[in-house]
């Protein structure tokens, strides 16, 4: 293997360019010419194809988004195109490919593998940590930091106001930055789309727990709720408990979550990742993601993850409902 390309695509994560300075520099380090394909799959049907130099990834481990932009490429999905993108790689002689991503990036990269046998790696970015066979996914520690930091604010003015907050956060499919967000900031309700709970039944539940709240002497109730619960968005929520008495004010912190300087811990985990990532390929590895399982990180095969659901916390939110009262 002598020339190894790096990609980013799908949804940005804070943490993706420390994985690109690792990829490249690792790859260079064992004597390998290294790529950076711009703006994801799209970019590589456009031949967005340019060298890397150990200076090209200067000064970005602590930048958020990614230096190779990302996008997404509905027409990926069709093996056409896919075709094409594998006819491209062979002519820039691109013997190796890392897709920094989530599940759906994975999913063309094991096409890209299975289509035409190209090696291919992929590195779990997502801020939604919803990919099965890896503890950790990069960017939802920053994407849970960031949360937690908006809610201590929004929490002091609600406390001194005796206020009722919704406050919305990432994950269209995914529960799990809800979930950490709202333990780690303390939330009184937190609502998933993984519990698929009916909406009244929601509704009477939180309207519970602000009683609850109420009575015991509460001066601010947070319910953090993630953008893919059943409510069609939190406004809407918010007119549900307007209908009931309440007079909630509502904070969507949306793409916030998604930018800034990644964390220590997404730095850490995306400069690992990264270089086992060329290592697995230098080692004759042929495909897979490299994830985090415990303390090791284990190569796990595309075709097992795409076929997975991803686990979900039940017991995090039993955890959440106790330590709300
Ligand atoms: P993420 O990688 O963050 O999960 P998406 O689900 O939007 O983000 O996927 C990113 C891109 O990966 C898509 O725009 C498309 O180009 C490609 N992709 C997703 N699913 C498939 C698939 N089943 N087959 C081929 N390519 C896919
Ligand atoms: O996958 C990351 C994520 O931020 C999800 O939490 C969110 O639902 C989705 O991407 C939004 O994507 P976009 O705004 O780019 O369409």
């Amino acid at each position: 293997m002598r020339k190894i390309a790096v990609l980013t695509s799908g949804g940005d994560a804070p943490g993706m360019n420390a994985a690109i300075r690792a990829v490249v520099r690792t790859g260079l380090a064992n004597g390998r010419e290294v790529f950076g394909i711009h703006r994801g799959y799209a970019g590589l049907l456009e031949e967005m194809i340019h060298p890397m130099v150990p200076s090209s990834v200067a000064n970005i481990i602590q930048r958020g988004g990614t230096i190779l932009r990302t996008s997404r490429c509905p027409e990926f999905h069709e093996k056409s195109t896919r075709k094409k993108a594998l006819q491209i790689l062979a002519k820039h002689q691109i013997d190796g490919l890392v897709v920094i991503g989530g599940d759906g990036s994975f999913r063309g990269a094991q096409a890209l593998h299975s289509e035409g046998r190209l090696p291919v790696m992929g590195i779990p970015g997502t801020i939604d940590l919803d990919i099965p066979f890896t503890d950790e996914t990069i960017g939802f520690d920053t994407a849970v930091n960031t949360g937690i930091q908006l809610i201590d604010k929004i929490r002091d003015t609600a406390s001194s106001h005796d206020r009722i907050f919704l406050v919305e956060v990432m994950g269209r499919h995914s529960g799990m930055i809800a979930l950490h967000t709202g333990i780690g900031g303390g939330a009184e309700s937190i609502l998933v789309p993984e519990t698929n709970l009916p909406k009244k039944e929601a509704v009477d539940e939180i309207c519970k727990s602000i009683d609850r709240g109420a009575r015991r002497g509460k001066t601010s109730h947070i319910i953090v709720v993630a953008e893919g619960c059943a409510f069609g968005g939190v406004t809407k929520l918010a007119g549900l408990l307007e209908d009931r008495g309440y007079d909630p004010r509502i904070a969507i912190l949306g793409h916030t979550q998604r930018g800034g300087s990644p964390t220590a811990h997404d730095r850490l985990l995306a400069s690992v990742l990264g270089a086992v990532s060329v290592h697995a390929l230098l080692s004759g590895i042929k495909e897979g993601m490299v994830g985090v399982q415990g303390n090791d990180v284990k190569v796990v095969s595309f075709q097992k993850i795409t076929k997975k659901q991803p686990r979900f916390s039940e017991d995090f939110l039993e955890i959440a409902k106790t330590l709300a009262v």
